[in-house]
């Protein structure tokens, strides 16, 4: 039987953990949120106010969100009746060790203890601990309230059932989880992402391109086709009826010696500095709201678009 959530801990309320608070309230949990910050109060009526039109566009009720977040004043407080407890502090291990630390002695002891970690395994800040089993990794995308993905990734010593919580977790905020069998720093979606960064940083590097017309690459090519199929199945239809094995034994092969020509880019403090002046170049003109609430609105239209689309196929097949 799947487990009902009632109340959640978010702890640490920046980019991420604001993005999360949103979410667990717009599907009716009780959220409590710590985080030091100064502006807590403003960041989080904030980040309600922008979010609740974007999750009602998702068909979420919105309309009692804010009166389900409250305030925690220290961590204790945020996760004491936690039946989940979701961490977005600094991606820092001595960090997350000691909070943690913190969390096993002050949650529940149902609570699932959820990092949003974006590379650190939970292995690594949880070794000293003595009991690890409801300690996992669960890494979304930025922003959690709008993209789909939740990487789960157990510890070495994360029980089989936290696991599964998690899982059944995610699935009630509305998120598509993805158990990986095993921990490797950066986990998969991270990964990827850099494989495609250092080639972008060395392409603009070496003055083949700037970083608005690489952007303009990818967004009408690989980032279209990548939001309907992903790249193994792309690659089976771009080999034709011949399918992968076509792919594979052909092109795949004039591929694979491109391999050898990727870039590893220099980014020492003056690469770094030029690459960081030819981004502000190309996008500094805009705010960081103006060019967040574009994004957000572009991202929602794809997501619905994906979604009548799903349904149109389920029709045509039934
Ligand atoms: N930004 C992204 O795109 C992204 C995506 C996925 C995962 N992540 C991961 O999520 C986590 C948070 O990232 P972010 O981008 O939101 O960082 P951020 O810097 O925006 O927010 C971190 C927050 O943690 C707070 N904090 C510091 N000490 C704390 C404490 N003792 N208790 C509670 N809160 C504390 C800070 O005040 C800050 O508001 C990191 O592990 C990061 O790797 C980030």
């Amino acid at each position: 039987m799947t487990e009902s959530f009632t109340t959640a801990a978010v702890v640490g309320a920046g980019t991420i953990g604001l993005s999360w608070t949103a979410l667990f309230a717009a599907h009716g949990l009780t959220v409590r949120v710590s985080d030091p910050r100064p502006d807590l109060a403003e960041a989080v009526d904030t980040a309600l106010a922008e979010s609740a039109p974007q999750l009602a566009q998702q068909g979420l009720d919105v309309r009692d969100m804010a009166g389900r977040v409250h305030l925690a004043p220290d961590v204790a407080e945020a996760v004491r009746d936690a039946d989940i407890v979701q961490e977005n502090g600094p991606e820092n291990v001595g960090f997350k060790r000691e909070l943690f630390t913190t969390l096993v002695h002050e949650a529940p002891a149902h609570a699932l203890l959820l990092s949003s970690s974006s590379a650190i395994c939970a292995t690594a800040f949880t070794d000293e601990l003595e009991d690890a089993a409801r300690i996992l990794i669960g890494h979304p995308f930025n922003p959690p309230h709008l993209v789909p993905l939740v990487e789960v990734v157990p510890g070495e010593r994360t029980g089989a059932d936290s696991v599964a919580r998690a899982v059944d977790f995610y699935r009630f905020v509305g998120r598509v989880p993805v158990v990986e069998r095993k921990e490797i720093p950066g986990f998969v979606g991270n990964r990827l992402q850099n494989a495609l960064s250092r080639e972008a940083i060395y392409l603009v590097e070496q003055g083949v391109i700037g970083p608005d017309e690489l952007d303009t690459v990818v967004v009408n090519s690989l980032g279209l086709r990548w939001a309907t199929v992903g790249p193994f199945l792309g690659a089976h239809l771009g080999g034709g009826p011949g399918g992968y094995r076509h792919m594979a034994e052909h092109i795949g092969m004039s591929m694979q010696a491109m391999w050898d020509v990727l870039g590893h880019p220099e980014q020492g403090p003056e690469q770094r500095e030029r690459l960081i002046q030819a981004v502000e170049n190309s996008y500094g003109s805009r705010s960081y709201g103006e060019l967040a609430q574009e994004r957000d609105r572009k991202q929602l239209a794809v997501l619905s678009a994906l979604d009548n689309a799903s349904r149109n196929v389920e029709e045509t097949r039934s």
